[in-house]
């Protein structure tokens, strides 16, 4: 008889920086009891790295050597909030240094190369393969988990995401600044040759949500997002009975 638990579910989320993917996929990780993964994080933790070394980019296959090389560890913890990730470097974790100002500057030009891409892809989808899991990131819909269960597009404009980076950093005076740098690391995310960001709008048919949070809050946001998934996973768990049942029924003749 079939094991209809067998399967993971999987939520993918992609969009530009600071479009507030981070905080939903968190939320609902955390509501679901999923773990919630960063991918980001993986390409920041190599650039921490990489910066932390001196290393420099002499070719993409010294590159993936180097990372090869490296003595890193991707653990998923449980924390008093949910399932998480927890990457070390040489037995040291380095989460909490993963989201400094250099390693966000830095980190685009390290995810372009598409050697390095496919290592951090394979521990992405092993992740997928063995967790029920809400992925973001730039390429989780489209290359990642072309497959998973719920996928959604969270974007905003660069100018609602300037103003919501001066309020957290509290300081509207560096506005053009940090829209500008917005803008850059949209331009590196969507331009690049391997795996680009691709952008989605409400008029684009596809099988991707696609949520815009500009004129949204946060908790806004949130529930727009749980409730689909809540009742996708009702369906889901509707269906599985359904099935069950008509294999016993099957099975009793
Ligand atoms: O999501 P986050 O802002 O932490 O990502 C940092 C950088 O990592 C992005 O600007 C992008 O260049 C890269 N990235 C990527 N593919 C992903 C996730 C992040 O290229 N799936």
């Amino acid at each position: 008889m079939a094991n209809f638990t067998t399967k993971k579910i999987s939520v993918a989320m992609d969009g530009p920086a600071s479009a507030g993917k981070s905080s939903i996929a968190r939320v609902l990780a955390d509501d679901l009891g999923f773990l919630y993964l960063s991918t980001g994080e993986l390409y920041r933790s190599f650039t921490y790295a990489c910066l932390n070394n001196g290393y420099y980019v002499t070719s993409p296959e010294t590159l993936l050597a180097v990372l090869r090389h490296l003595d890193f560890s991707y653990n998923v913890i449980d924390t008093q909030q949910g399932k998480r990730l927890q990457v070390a470097l040489n037995k040291k974790d380095i989460t909490p240094y993963l989201h400094e100002k250099n390693i966000s500057k830095f980190t685009p030009k390290v995810a372009c190369y598409p050697n390095i891409r496919a290592y951090f892809r394979q521990i992405q989808q092993d992740l997928a393969t063995n967790y029920d899991i809400v992925m973001e990131g730039r390429d989780i819909c489209s290359v990642v988990l072309p497959d998973a269960t719920f996928k959604f597009y969270i974007d905003a404009s660069p100018e609602a995401r300037a103003s919501r980076r001066c309020k957290q950093l509290n300081d509207i005076s560096n506005y053009d600044k940090v829209l500008a740098e917005i803008k850059q690391r949209d331009k590196l995310d969507m331009e690049r040759e391997t795996c680009p960001l691709k952008a989605y709008s409400a008029d684009t048919h596809d099988d991707i949500v696609y949520i815009d949070t500009s004129y949204k809050t946060l908790p806004e946001s949130i529930d727009t997002v749980k409730t689909i998934v809540q009742q996708g996973l009702d369906k889901i768990n509707l269906d599985n009975t359904q099935q069950k049942s008509t294999q016993l029924e099957k099975q009793s003749f």
